[in-house]
């Protein structure tokens, strides 16, 4: 069945259409929806896990969350952190927000492309953002070394390292990071945001957390929505030595955490081993969907050790055009990248999904190809006797 598609809905904000937007406009359309935009843990929390949830919703939403020390307690308890060393918000935004209002004072170094409240959020309180372009022909590879130049060449008095990176995936090793953030041991801040770590598969253990506990001005940044599963609870944290944590933790506002973000905190530890299972699937699903996707002759696929693949068009096609075919003629939903700094309408990022989705997002793209390969055959066609018509003249 075909739906239509609203360009004012992907033009609104530099961030994609909410699910509930596209929803609504799709109607009865959206039950079919299949979100590749939006990159989300599939897996977990499990379906116990929302029906007992769901048993309790009643209860959840009608009082009053607990102090966020006792969360943050139970959360610490879990991650096996001092929890002294966090402090948790509504959302990973909430801390960029913040981090920029106490800590950025006149500059910060960002790579791009990246999350876009990196560079928005200091441009907004007019900062200067140094912005250090990944290159495509280095696949999006973060070079530190060269990051390390470019921040000293700036002057650049804060710096962001996102790793896994968004959109691109790109993972620099654990100790590369640590070299990092021991060569800046000077500037203002250093973070890293690791909102997409617990998916990385090549090395165990790969966040920084527990080293930025014990460093001057490390900040390492974790946005629970995307590995958890769960973005509308809203919930994020950061870890840092506990003078920078308890700054952090005493700015924001009391009760900035909701019911439900402290329903789930307090089921973790219960469900351990169904997280690390999710995120087995979901290695094994990126893997089956990088190999399924570069057999596409239409696509270059980016390695990536996040729950998300860049990939980029080829033969110039437009991301635009095919991101509206696949929502209008599948109801596949995907992310341009057009409106990210550092990108084109040529790439697409495309969130890791189980093996028949992927079917249906692979199914759509040929559909889209073969369209245009039809096109383009057609205009051929047309254009001989054009051709043959002004020779005759
Ligand atoms: C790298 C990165 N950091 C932080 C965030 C913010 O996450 P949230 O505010 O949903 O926790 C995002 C969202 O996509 C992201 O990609």
């Amino acid at each position: 069945m075909r739906h239509g598609s609203d360009q004012d809905l992907f033009s609104q904000t530099a961030h994609s259409p909410s699910f509930f937007d596209l929803s609504r406009k799709l109607g009865d359309g959206a039950r079919d929806l299949v979100d590749f935009c939006i990159p989300c843990n599939p897996y977990f929390p499990t379906p116990d896990m929302f029906a007992e949830l769901a048993q309790n919703l009643e209860g959840v939403l009608k009082f009053y969350p607990s102090a966020n020390e006792t969360i943050a307690n139970r959360l610490a308890k879990v991650l096996q952190l001092n929890p002294s060393t966090i402090a948790m918000s509504n959302g990973s935004t909430e801390l960029i927000t913040w981090m920029d209002h106490l800590w950025t004072t006149s500059s910060i170094a960002v790579p791009i492309p990246t999350f876009g409240r990196w560079t928005d959020q200091p441009m907004e309180t007019g900062k200067r953002v140094d912005m250090f372009l990944l290159q495509e022909s280095e696949g999006f590879a973060l070079d530190v070394d060269e990051y390390i130049r470019f921040i000293r060449a700036r002057g650049s008095r804060v710096a962001v390292l996102c790793n896994p990176n968004n959109p691109d995936g790109g993972y620099v090793p654990r100790r590369e990071v640590l070299r990092f953030m021991d060569e800046l041991s000077d500037l203002d801040l250093v973070v890293v945001d690791e909102s997409f770590v617990d998916f990385v598969e090549i090395e165990p253990g790969a966040s920084v957390a527990r080293e930025a506990t014990i460093r001057p001005n490390v900040v390492v940044l974790k946005s629970l929505g995307k590995n958890f599963g769960l973005h509308g609870i809203r919930f994020g944290y950061l870890v840092a030595n506990p003078a920078l944590a308890r700054k952090m933790a005493q700015t924001l506002p009391n009760w900035n955490l909701n019911s439900l973000a402290e329903a789930v905190v307090f089921m973790l530890a219960d469900h351990v081993q169904a997280y690390e299972d999710s995120l087995s699937r979901l290695a094994m699903d990126r893997y089956r969907m990088t190999m399924e996707l570069s057999r596409l002759p239409e696509l270059h696929v980016f390695p990536s050790q996040a729950n998300f693949l860049l990939v980029k068009l080829e033969n110039g096609a437009n991301g635009t055009d095919l991101r509206d075919h696949l929502l209008s003629e599948h109801q596949v939903f995907v992310r341009e990248c057009g409106n990210k700094l550092g990108m084109t309408s040529q790439f697409l990022r495309l969130v890791v999904r189980p093996e028949q989705d992927v079917q249906r997002l692979v199914a759509g793209i040929r559909h889209f190809s073969h369209g245009r390969w039809a096109d383009q055959r057609e205009q051929r066609l047309v254009s001989v006797p054009t051709l043959l018509a002004r020779n005759v003249s």
